[in-house]
């Protein structure tokens, strides 16, 4: 910021601080007795000021000598001990300047918001980004080995309703904030390493603020999307007969052999269960600490370490499972992204995929046209197939 900004600013800010401070004392005037009660209130009882650093190490000849180097003060507030300090002003740990100092097992005497920093730093980071690089690379080489899956039945030209416009409203409005948190989530966790040397500071400074403001008002319209999908498609993932078959022969992935399934395979249910439901539970919910949405939360420095730290294990295990998800329903299977675009697929992809379906659909348990109207093609999956 400019300094010429900068000082009208502080300008304004001090001549605000007067104008309450005129506002206050006429008040005070007014409710003599009350004011005297407050001023008497002061500090608690036993408060001991820290000590200021000597003149010569003040801030203000370091901001000469050194300049951002404020240590004389951090020092005196660490010497002070983990007293904390006081202020008027209402709310948990205001009098709290920096958190007490404590020796973790295995580590130096330090801060817990050091302690974060390094688990943030030292862990978070190096092993989340790993597992997200790690889990591309694998897809990557598999998609390069084996190709699509799929497509091996010829086109019926008979449809099937897969998904009504509803389920692919809450499908596409889930889809589209965990794009958005995901992107702005990697730029903000490792957008330093790859980001910051190509931009520089000052558009990496302005881009990385851009997408936080973004993430934090994507991830509540996420947290409503979330809760509308998992009741939307939560009767279709409960488990059934043939799934633990599918599991047992992981999904034909590493064959090639198609295993019969229900309207969603076991993989799909593994995703909804332990992704969409676990995962995308626990990162909703210590997001919302961390926006502050969640009364009694998020409140000390401590809350909003552990928030931060269970969100970033949770997003990472989130992203890459769903990287999984994502090639399963673009590039890796045939047919599969149709489906949740038009809402249709063909007889012979529910029949290739998803037997156990297709058989249901035949018998008649399963209605063909699941929404009112007719489908594209006003045809229904009744007609008999060559399948057993
Ligand atoms: C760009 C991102 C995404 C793409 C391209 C995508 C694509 C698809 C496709 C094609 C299907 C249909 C699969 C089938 O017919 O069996 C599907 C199903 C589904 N997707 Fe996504 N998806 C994306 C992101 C997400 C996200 C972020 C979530 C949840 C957090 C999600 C949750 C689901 C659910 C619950 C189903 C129904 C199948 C099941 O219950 O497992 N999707 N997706």
């Amino acid at each position: 910021m400019p300094v010429s900004m900068r000082q009208a600013m502080i300008g304004a800010v001090l001549a605000m601080g007067m104008l309450v401070s005129a506002q206050a004392q006429t008040q005070a005037q007014a409710q003599a007795p009350a004011a005297d009660a407050a001023a008497a209130k002061g500090p608690p009882a036993g408060f001991v000021a820290p000590e200021l650093p000597a003149p010569d190490e003040s801030n203000a000849v370091r901001a000469r000598t050194q300049p951002g180097n404020n240590a004389p003060v951090w020092r005196a507030v660490r010497e002070s001990g983990n007293q904390p300090g006081y202020t008027s002003l209402p709310g948990v740990e205001m009098g709290v300047l920096i958190q007490p100092f404590v020796q973790y097992p295995g580590s130096s005497y330090t801060t817990a918001g050091e302690a974060w920093r390094q688990v943030r730093n030292n862990w978070i980071i190096p092993y989340g980004g790993s597992l997200i690089l790690i889990v591309a690379l694998a897809i990557a080489l598999f998609y390069w080995r084996r190709g699509p899956m799929g497509g091996h039945m010829a086109d019926t030209g008979r449809r099937i309703e897969r998904f009504t416009a509803l389920e692919r409203a809450v499908h596409w409005s889930v889809a589209i904030a965990f794009v958005i948190l995901a992107v702005s989530g990697i730029v903000m966790a490792f957008g330093k390493f790859f980001l910051l040397p190509v931009m520089g500071a000052t558009l990496f400074g302005w881009l990385s603020y851009a997408l936080k403001t973004v993430h934090n008002f994507a991830g509540p319209l996420f947290a409503v999307a979330l809760v509308i999908l998992i009741i939307t498609f939560f009767r279709d993932n409960m488990p059934r007969a043939g799934d633990t078959i599918w599991l047992k022969k992981g999904g034909g992935f590493l064959s090639g052999e198609e295993v019969p399934s229900g309207r969603f395979n076991a993989g799909e249910k593994i995703v909804f269960w332990g992704g969409v439901i676990v995962l995308g539970v626990v990162v909703v919910a210590s997001g919302l600490v961390l926006d502050k949405l969640v009364p009694g939360f998020g409140d000390t420095r401590g809350q909003m370490q552990i928030a931060h730290i269970v969100h970033g294990v949770a997003s990472a295990l989130m992203m890459a499972m769903f990287l999984g998800h994502i090639y399963m329903g673009t590039i890796g299977m045939r047919g599969a992204y149709q489906a949740m675009r038009t809402g249709y697929v063909d007889e012979a992809w529910a029949q290739e995929h998803h037997a156990l379906w297709y058989d249901d659909i035949r018998a008649g348990r399963v209605p063909a046209q699941r929404s009112g109207g007719s489908g594209p093609t006003g045809t229904l999956a009744t007609a008999p197939r060559g399948h057993a």
